[in-house]
């Protein structure tokens, strides 16, 4: 990988903007609230806003264009996924997990509203996600079976991803803390991939190549975020750099050490490379996003 000549990609930002208008359109409207609700509204909002990248919501639209179906249908699953991302991040910000005070380039949610309104937010946001899938418009109910499905098995795997990094074994070897990587940030990445042949209704073959991908990518992407908590500031990330040292985890970059954790990213890029290159379908997006989980600074 050659950073030097990395800028972000034209197609994120293309597939970003349809997502920002979906979160800000149809999503925000079943957020709103008046009365007495809403300051709660505000507070739903709030872990949403600016400053996500939404890298889960496009890939999934990467993978609806590379197999040349529409994306229109595919926003529903794309906006469901990244609440389900938000969910998980305020609930992993909140003092009993991670008790961190930045996310997104802002106070976290617990700090800006009470830890009480925070859990309620993640628990709002999580039943938003489902109710954004069930109601989505442009892909049949047997889809949207499916599509529900492949969330709730990744939103589970996740949580027991989170248990794992909360309760380590004695003494994690590299097995031990791919698996927790795999389940806690690994299933929704996967997902991201999945619910996209879902939209599409890819063939067996088809969803095989592309999942082994989805696999690949989900556990570098945390191995990037280790690698960025042991490099970076908070300033560039939004969020507190240095948290897993200071909390004492089990990351990549404590198991392995800082050079052999940047290494496993470059050899999982090599990898990604290759099934890439042998994907069915135009996955010409699809690369450019996945570069850029590889290339990131934040
Ligand atoms: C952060 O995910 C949490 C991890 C799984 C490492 P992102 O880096 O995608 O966070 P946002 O969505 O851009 O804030
Ligand atoms: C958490 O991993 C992944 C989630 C399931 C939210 P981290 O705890 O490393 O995520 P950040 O660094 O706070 O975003
Ligand atoms: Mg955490
Ligand atoms: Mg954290
Ligand atoms: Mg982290």
């Amino acid at each position: 990988m050659d950073s030097s000549t990395f800028s972000e990609s034209p197609d994120l930002e293309r597939l970003r903007a349809l997502v920002e208008g979906a979160l800000r359109g149809p999503v925000d409207a079943l957020i709103t609230e008046r009365g007495e609700l809403q300051r709660f509204g505000e507070a739903l909002r709030y872990p949403l806003g600016a400053g996500g990248k939404r890298l889960r919501p496009v890939l999934l639209l990467a993978t609806v264009e590379a197999l040349g179906g529409e994306l229109s249908r595919g926003l529903p699953a794309a906006c469901s996924l990244e609440l389900v991302h938000t969910f998980s991040l305020v609930h992993d910000d909140l003092p009993a997990l991670d008790d961190d005070s930045l996310r997104r380039g802002l106070p976290t949610t617990h700090v800006a509203y009470g830890e009480d309104i925070a859990i309620l937010v993640g628990d709002g946001l999580l039943a938003l996600a489902f109710r954004v899938i069930a109601e989505g418009v442009g892909v049949s109910a047997e889809t949207r079976l499916q599509l529900v499905h492949e969330l709730a098995a990744a939103t589970d795997g996740m949580v027991r991803g989170q248990y794992l990094d909360l309760h380590p074994i004695p003494e994690p070897d590299e097995a031990w803390v791919r698996r927790m990587c795999s389940l806690k940030t690994g299933c929704l990445l996967e997902a991201a991939i999945a619910m996209g042949l879902h939209v599409v209704g890819a063939d067996a073959a088809t969803t095989a190549a592309y999942r082994e991908l989805g696999f690949e990518i989900g556990v570098a992407f945390q191995i990037v975020d280790d690698v960025l908590d042991a490099t970076s500031t908070s300033e560039v990330l939004g969020k507190t750099a240095g948290a897993d040292e200071a909390n004492d985890r089990q990351s990549w970059v404590r198991v392995l050490g800082l050079t052999e954790a940047q290494a496993r990213a470059e050899a999982s890029w090599q990898r990604a490379d290759a099934l890439l290159d042998a994907l069915p379908g135009e996955p010409v997006a699809l690369r450019s996003v996945i570069e850029t989980i590889y290339r990131r600074t934040s």
